[in-house]
């Protein structure tokens, strides 16, 4: 059933996958967690899994990209009910803001609260190592200051308020467990928390990009995951963003390094299992937060 990226995003369609899945699974998830580069290996740590291809859901995107699966998963990861995305979309590949962004309505359609959304991004922080993990802790938009966001047009208060906040794009609390996980599982060593920066791609940066976007605060680079949230936040979801850094950028007109898709699906397969567990035992501590009274 193909449909027009403008009419993508509105409620009747969103509603429309929404009860057509909803129809297929007795799941009802309470989280829903996005599965970046070469990060898939979450959605099949899933128990009791439903699958879904993308191309067999009604008004469903198709992704493109090599490293993404193009699968939505229904099951259970530490009691909490979840549904996983194994591919995302992105506008580089030239889907509309609201192609990227509509299965986060269709969540919201579904219950969801909650949104973890994972990603492979570039270091910009000198401090950061490849395979470090980034708990983001707020994003800096270029395109979004630049006029394109997933929410411009006529809006709909079905979905949320014209005017959305985005100072608490990422959730307090969950935050505050994602660093308790790292705790507990001892890997402070290698998480973080920072600013991640949207590019559009598919290009990686410039070295004077690069230098920009270290003057102005970001920490990490990466393609996507911006506009999921914006999204999610509009309508109320609450959000946790990992980003993990799978290379750094080259900031050297002497570097002999050379950004490229190959190396970041590497190195996600090298810290996968880490994101997994660390994504798993978050969600442990989130079941028991919301079991007791
Ligand atoms: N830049 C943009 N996106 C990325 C990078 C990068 O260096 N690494 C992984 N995704």
């Amino acid at each position: 059933m193909a449909c027009a990226e403008e009419e993508r995003c509105s409620y009747e369609v969103c509603k429309e996958t929404a009860e057509w899945l909803r129809a297929r699974t007795a799941r009802r998830p309470r989280t829903a967690i996005i599965c970046g580069s070469g990060l898939g290996g979450l959605a099949d740590a899933l128990e009791d899994k439903t699958a879904f291809a993308y191309e067999d859901i009604p008004h469903f995107p198709r992704s493109t990209v090599a490293g993404h699966a193009g699968r939505l998963l229904f099951g259970v990861l530490k009691g909490q009910p979840c549904v996983c995305m194994q591919g995302r979309f992105h506008g580089y590949e030239g889907h509309a803001a609201s192609t990227v962004t509509f299965p986060i309505r269709v969540f919201f359609l579904l219950g969801v609260e909650n949104l973890i959304v994972t990603n492979a991004a570039g270091g910009l922080n000198p401090q950061f190592q490849v395979g470090d993990i980034m708990f983001i802790r707020d994003h800096i938009s270029l395109f979004g200051v630049a006029g394109h966001n997933p929410l411009r047009g006529p809006n709909d208060e079905r979905f949320g308020a014209r005017f959305p906040c985005m100072s608490d794009a990422y959730d307090q609390e969950l935050l505050g467990l994602a660093r308790e996980s790292a705790q507990e599982l001892g890997f402070q060593s290698f998480t973080r928390e920072g600013v991640y920066c949207l590019l559009p791609g598919p290009c990686y940066e410039t070295i004077a990009e690069c230098r920009l976007l270290q003057a102005l605060g970001a920490d990490a680079v990466g393609m996507s995951t911006v506009p999921e949230v914006m999204v999610a936040r509009h309508c109320g979801l609450r959000v946790l963003g990992l980003s993990l850094i799978t290379n750094k950028v080259v900031l050297s007109y002497n570097s002999q390094e050379k950004a490229n898709h190959e190396e970041v699906l590497r190195i996600s397969v090298v810290r996968a299992e880490e994101l997994q567990r660390l994504v798993t035992h978050l969600l442990g501590k989130l079941q028991e937060h919301t079991a007791s009274p």
